[in-house]
């Protein structure tokens, strides 16, 4: 039984599959013997971060409470799963040089007409025609990382082959 902890860190556009990967991989972290929490960023919202907008400062500080309640988990040998969009790399990297435990960037990837193709919660129809303001990728901006531990394209992979990815780098770190 593994019970190293690790922060797993999605980030993506709206719609590229954090929370799907998050969901899927669950369970399979869960039979490799791991404590899983998920910090998915539509329910932070509606809690531990409710009240806040989407301005930098607010989206700033709801991923600052996102990654301190991460490594919060994370030391005490948790897998911290998280699931939001954390469009800005400057926040991501402060979260990734405070945490204790191991942080695993992973970039779900996918092009901005995938997702809007996609569009999963109808979100993109409604940020280009001006009804939602400061969407990401469309009106407010996405800085990718640079050099993510991890990186899937969900264009191109199914589920199994992104989550096959991320597994198979937390194997190969003895994570798991
Ligand atoms: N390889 C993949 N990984 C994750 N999701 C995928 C993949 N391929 C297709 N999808 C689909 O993409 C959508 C992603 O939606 P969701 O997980 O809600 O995105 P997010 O949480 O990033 O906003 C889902 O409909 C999912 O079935
Ligand atoms: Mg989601």
């Amino acid at each position: 039984m593994s019970n190293k902890g690790f922060t797993l860190w999605f980030t993506g556009l709206s719609g590229s599959g954090k929370s799907t990967l998050a969901e899927y991989l669950t369970p399979i972290l869960k039979e490799r013997g791991c404590k899983v929490e998920v910090l998915d960023g539509d329910e932070v919202r509606e809690n531990l971060s409710k009240g806040l907008g989407f301005s930098k400062e607010d989206r700033d500080t709801n991923i600052r409470r996102i990654g301190y309640v991460a490594n919060l988990l994370s030391r005490n040998g948790c897998a911290a799963v998280t699931a939001a969009i954390s469009p800005y790399a400057a926040v991501r990297n402060e979260i990734r040089d405070l945490t204790t435990a191991a942080f695993i960037e992973v970039y779900v990837y996918a092009p901005l007409e995938c997702v809007e193709e996609r569009d999963t919660k109808g979100l993109y129809k409604k940020a280009r025609s001006g009804e939602i303001k400061n969407f990401t990728g469309i009106s407010d901006p996405y800085e990718g990382p640079e050099d993510p531990e991890v990186r899937v394209d969900t264009s191109k992979e199914t589920i199994e082959e992104s989550g096959q990815k991320i597994l198979d780098y937390l194997s190969e770190k003895e994570l798991i």
